[in-house]
């Protein structure tokens, strides 16, 4: 077996991340090819990577295509992550907006931090009086890679994931500690569902969303991909409904549907309608 990765074999996987999952790589990322897909060859029973080009390219190789996309994906989240956007949820929108059911998509779930801090923040301001004790909420987590979204159902992290973005007092209130490893305590995981779902594919059997959550993903895609999927996700917004885009990321040409609104130091866009 050989993990000598041809500029020809490169291209050949790049342009299948790009088609199938938005996801492109850019240039000088060989390595990450070599590692990630390094580990795939003896699974699959592959001599080289020309033989995993050619494998994917066929058909009937589902399942290697998408052991391809979930070991290129990048999933790295972690706990309160751009803590701007949690309190302008709660204390901005919320109290602004009171609802009586809420609907959150976290458009990226990985592995679960996100949507799971959402359902913290929630509560923590329900006992706290600051939003309705009787507001239901319901967030659904979606991602393309099911050996990240297999982490998040679990609710249980070890290692940095047990510990990035929490302080020690957040860890002994919102987990179990278990050893190193910590598990979310479970008033902290109801109304949360996680399934697999690629960004390319139709939004329509989501239903309809209050919040959205798309972060860190978009800055994977080329601009074309971002801008269809930025008008896809405001036509699943309810009326007044609000997305969240990474801190680094921006939503220039999209002024028509969104407006963005800058609440306590934390940027959020209202969808048009
Ligand atoms: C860097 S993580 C961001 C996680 C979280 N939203 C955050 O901001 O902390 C990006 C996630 O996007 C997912 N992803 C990449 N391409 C995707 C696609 N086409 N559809 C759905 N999810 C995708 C990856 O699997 C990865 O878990």
């Amino acid at each position: 077996m050989t993990r000598q990765l041809k500029h020809a074999d490169y291209e050949a996987i790049h342009e299948f991340l790009e088609r199938n999952a938005g996801i492109r790589l850019g240039p000088g990322k060989e390595y990450l090819v070599v590692s990630r897909l390094g580990r795939l060859l003896p699974t699959y029973e592959l001599a080289d990577f020309g033989e995993l080009v050619t494998k994917l390219a066929g058909f009937g190789n589902s399942r290697l295509q998408t052991a391809v996309i979930d070991a290129m994906t990048t999933n790295e989240t972690f706990w309160f992550r751009d803590l701007a956007h949690y309190r302008l949820l709660v204390d901005g929108i919320l109290t602004e907006t009171k609802p009586s059911r809420l609907r959150i998509w976290s458009a990226a779930a990985s592995t679960g931090q996100e949507a799971y801090t959402t359902a913290i923040c929630l509560q923590d301001a329900m006992q706290g009086g600051r939003i309705s004790r009787n507001m239901g909420y319901e967030i659904i987590g979606t991602d393309i890679s099911e050996t990240a979204l297999e982490e998040a159902r679990g609710a249980s992290y070890c290692g940095v994931s047990a510990s990035r973005g929490l302080s020690d007092d957040q860890r002994r209130r919102y987990f179990r500690e278990d050893g190193g490893c910590i598990e979310l305590l479970p008033q902290y995981r109801k109304g949360i569902s996680f399934r697999t779902f690629n960004l390319l594919k139709p939004f329509d059997a989501l239903g309809k969303f209050d919040v959205v959550f798309c972060r860190n993903v978009l800055i994977y895609f080329s601009q074309e991909r971002k801008r269809d999927i930025i008008s896809r996700i405001a036509r699943v917004l309810n009326p007044g409904g609000h997305l969240f885009l990474g801190s680094t990321e921006s939503m220039s040409g999209h002024e028509d549907l969104f407006e963005m609104r800058n609440i306590g130091g934390g940027l959020v866009y209202r969808v048009r309608r």
